[in-house]
């Protein structure tokens, strides 16, 4: 089995193809083929070892899910079912999408609810990065000067993501090398 998970949530599509991304570059002997978190179950995540996370950012700052106006359940259904469960022993990162012109005082906030609630079941968190290139006012996802995660934005930096993913994954790489 792989080693790495990929989870993302979505509504237009971003996040999908960037987990598709990410997966292929990883490759199959290391990622499994990533899955849609409004079908899979707390009990699918902890089959892996690694965890790779991906979410966009709805609402103003919020998971993305039915109360944000999205066609399907996702994240904001899915966090509270991790109550309780142990992740202790498993690494997690996040990625995270978001539109920083239009969304300047919550730019890829959502980050932060995966980052806390991850953590709170005992996961270690890696991939956080530096803000540096992106402008913007406000992020939840920014904790100590940095964002819990990896953020990029399809709507105004689309040409800069396959290399934050390159440099990003180089970064996290030895989680699992
Ligand atoms: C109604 C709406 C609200 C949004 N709110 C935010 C936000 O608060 N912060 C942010 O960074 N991006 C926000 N975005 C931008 C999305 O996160 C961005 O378009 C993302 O790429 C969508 O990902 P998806 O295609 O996987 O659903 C919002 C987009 C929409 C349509």
């Amino acid at each position: 089995m792989a080693k790495i998970g990929i989870f993302f949530g979505t509504d237009t599509g971003n996040t999908r193809r960037v987990a598709k991304d990410i997966a292929s570059l990883l490759g199959p002997d290391l990622a499994a083929k990533p899955v849609n978190i409004r079908n899979a179950g707390v009990e699918d995540l902890l089959n892996y070892e690694f965890l790779i996370l991906g979410a966009p950012t709805y609402g103003e700052g919020e998971l993305p899910g039915l109360a944000t106006g999205n066609a399907t359940e996702s994240w904001a259904e899915f966090l509270p079912k991790l109550e309780d469960h142990d992740f202790s022993g498993k690494t997690v990162a996040i990625y995270g999408l978001g539109n920083q012109k239009s969304y300047p005082d919550e730019f890829v906030s959502a980050m932060l609810y995966l980052y806390d609630s991850f953590k709170k079941c005992g996961a270690t968190i890696i991939g956080g990065c530096s803000t540096e290139g992106y402008k913007f006012k406000l992020s939840k996802a920014v904790v100590d000067g940095r964002f819990v995660g990896l953020a990029l934005d399809q709507e105004n930096q689309k040409d800069l993501t396959n290399e934050r993913l390159d440099a990003w994954l180089k970064i996290i790489q030895p989680a699992w090398a």
